[in-house]
């Protein structure tokens, strides 16, 4: 008997029209497109305006993969959002979407993963799918970065971008969807990436501000050390659950953090170029959002086929690291 198996039966993007260069940041800080570009492959990202918040672009996001999944969003069951830039600490932004949408139907909650927010959000939705709790599942992984970027300091500005990806997860009959997750954490590295100010360890003052504890640091060189190993072994692992081989996966939809990353994991599994996709150039790291936005862009782009096997993988704050194989 055909097994339940969460299926991806649409996507969908929604980005800030705002573009910022590598020539627009070196008016601010100490830095060079020549750098920015070797270092990392960013050349732009979008950024969200002043009064343009995270559920603004999540809503986008959401509205586009219902209307590929041809979903009403009374019959969702679920809205799970995974994103460290919510609109404000509380309520979840979860629910302002689903009041945005006129999702009454649905419970709804954001999770934090960092930049691997979207592979547990996959996690979740599988588990709630396949323990036959929910059948129409919206999953929106991403982030307002910009919003909590330190602009004065070179080594984080270059790196974060703004947007929100977004797929609808359906409960079906069959080998479509869904054949594995996996997802680890390692909180003695929590230090990595962090924001320390503003929470119940150092709730928000006038000294918090001074010290610019509102806004993103990261031990980037230390955090590019682990990210390959984790992201490696989090793709053989995911694969073996899975039970397909390396060269079976027709798109690696790796989280954008860095083309020098993506490309030492293809080289370790052996990925010609034209398995990866990468598109950190146009929207630089938008954390959770980066999968989800790039899913989107490939299925758009009509450049996946029925059958087709996806891994996603991502390595991000927590710390925390995960894949996923999904077949198309
Ligand atoms: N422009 C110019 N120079 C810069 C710079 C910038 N924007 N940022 C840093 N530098 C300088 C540093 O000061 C340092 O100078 P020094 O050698 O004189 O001290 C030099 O460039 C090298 O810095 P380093 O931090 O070692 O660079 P790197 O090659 O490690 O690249 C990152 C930095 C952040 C791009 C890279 O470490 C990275 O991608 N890390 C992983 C990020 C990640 O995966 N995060 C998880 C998901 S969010």
């Amino acid at each position: 008997m055909d097994k339940i198996r969460a299926r991806i039966i649409g996507t969908g993007r929604g980005v800030p029209e705002k573009i910022l260069t590598n020539a627009d940041l070196e008016k601010l800080v100490d830095t060079s497109d020549e750098w920015i570009t070797t270092r990392t492959g960013i050349k732009e990202r979008r950024i969200a305006s002043e009064n343009e918040a995270l559920s603004d672009f999540a809503t986008i996001a959401a509205k586009n993969a219902l209307e590929m999944a041809q979903v009403k969003p009374e019959e969702l069951d679920l809205i799970i959002l995974g994103t460290v830039t919510m609109d404000q600490p509380i309520p979840a932004s979860a629910c302002f979407v689903q009041h945005n949408l006129g999702a009454t139907n649905a419970a709804a909650f954001d999770f934090q993963a960092g930049c691997t927010g979207f592979i547990y959000g996959l996690s979740i939705a599988d588990q709630y799918i396949r323990a036959g709790s929910a059948k129409k599942i919206l999953l929106i992984g991403g982030e307002i970065l910009t919003k909590v970027t330190d602009w004065q300091d070179r080594t984080t500005c270059v790196l974060f971008g703004d947007g929100c990806g977004a797929v609808v997860i359906y409960a079906e009959k069959g080998e479509r969807g869904i054949l594995s997750t996996s997802i680890h954490s390692d909180g003695s590295m929590a230090d990595f990436i962090a924001m320390t100010g503003g929470g119940s360890r150092i709730p928000t003052s006038h000294q918090t501000v001074d010290q610019r504890l509102h806004y993103i640091k990261m031990k980037g060189n230390e955090t590019f050390k682990v990210a390959v190993r984790r992201i490696e072994s989090a793709c053989r692992e995911s694969l073996e659950l899975a039970q397909i081989p390396a060269e079976g996966v027709r798109w690696f939809i790796p989280h954008q953090a860095n083309t020098r990353i993506i490309n030492a994991v293809a080289e370790r599994l052996g990925w010609p170029e034209d398995r990866l996709y990468i598109n950190i150039d146009r929207y630089g790291n938008t954390s959770a959002g980066s999968i989800p936005i790039g899913l989107d862009e490939v299925v758009r782009d009509g450049k996946v086929k029925a059958d087709d096997i996806l891994l996603f993988s991502a390595f991000g704050a927590g710390l925390t690291w995960g894949s996923s194989v999904v077949r198309w």
